[in-house]
């Protein structure tokens, strides 16, 4: 069966481990596996703006041997002439992947209910699964067992960051907290679902507003934008709602003296996080950004070998 990558709990806890396990060893071997020696074709669809994803699945279908057909915003029928439906039936017998960042996560699901290959969400209005697999990398990396490790994320907990964070680190075992202000907290199937996932691994699911709270103890601390794609026109109200929930060194401190910085980047040096936070010694954010592309490539074999 065409299994396909939507959601971070599209990924058993076991089947996570077995891709993040390969891409450990793609990033020590780079070119150890070729499904797509051929070149067999992926294409990469983006409705919205991007660098990492872009640059990461470009490179990573080159290194599996394959082919990236990259389409950017405006350039394909899709959602405009043509429906979803449609275009997944028709490039589905031509491509080997599908790669699609897009708005609504409906749209993502219905790709992948009428496409023969795999489907990858390259980021949608609610999850963002690959850059949790980099973001578990990353953690593994440098914490070693990720089961029982406890991770903080502050900020728009409402988001696609804030939802891939429940779903994708319980199923590691992982304890998440998330932090943002009333308004701004997971959607509550979401948080039901992370906490079913957590009952399974020993992970757990804490949701808060107070951001010092949060982060007392955790091993890693978490932020992202406050004005997601799309919302660009809530700008100025976000900044004032998101304003205490700045990564400042002085949160920082609240956490293990030892704990790491993540963000999935692009990042506001004069909103989200201080200078001092994200250029400094804790921050482990180029890591992550290089690790999309090894997260990703494993993921994309593990999809292929399931066909
Ligand atoms: N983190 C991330 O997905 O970055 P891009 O928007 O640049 O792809
Ligand atoms: N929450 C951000 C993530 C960017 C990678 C957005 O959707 O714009």
């Amino acid at each position: 069966m065409t299994r396909h990558f939507l959601r971070d709990d599209d990924l058993s806890p076991a089947e996570q481990r077995e891709v993040l396990d390969l891409a450990a060893r793609l990033k020590q071997d780079r070119f150890a596996e070729r499904p797509l020696e051929g070149p067999r074709t992926a294409a990469v669809i983006f409705d919205k703006t991007s660098t990492r994803t872009r640059f990461s699945f470009a490179t990573g279908i080159a290194d599996l041997g394959g082919s990236a057909l990259i389409v950017n915003p405006g350039e394909a029928q899709l959602g405009v002439k043509e429906t979803i439906s449609d275009t997944a039936k028709v490039i589905s017998r031509m491509v080997d992947l599908i790669v699609w960042r897009t708005f609504e996560h409906a749209g993502l699901e219905e790709m992948a209910e009428h496409s023969r290959v795999p489907v990858i969400n390259a980021l949608s209005d609610d999850f963002h699964p690959c850059q949790i697999l980099a973001d578990l990398q990353t953690i593994r990396e440098q914490k070693g067992e990720l089961a029982g490790l406890t991770a903080t994320y502050v900020g728009d907990a409402a988001n696609n960051m804030g939802h891939s964070y429940l779903l994708g680190f319980v199923t590691a075992g992982m304890h998440i907290r998330v932090a943002g202000p009333a308004g701004y907290h997971p959607r509550a199937d979401i948080i039901a679902e992370a906490e079913a996932i957590a009952a399974r691994t020993g992970g757990s699911v804490t949701v808060l507003t107070d951001p010092a709270a949060a982060v007392a103890g955790a091993d890693a601390v978490i932020t992202d934008t406050w004005v997601s794609m799309g919302q660009e026109s809530e700008k100025a109200e976000r900044i004032e709602t998101f304003g205490a929930y700045r990564v400042t060194p002085e949160l920082m401190a609240q956490a293990k003296p030892d704990a790491i910085f993540l963000h999935c980047l692009p990042a506001y040096r004069e909103y989200e996080v201080a200078p001092e936070v994200i250029d400094g010694a804790q921050s482990v954010v180029w890591d992550e950004a290089e690790n999309r592309l090894h997260a990703q490539k494993a993921l994309m074999t593990w999809l292929l070998a399931q066909a």
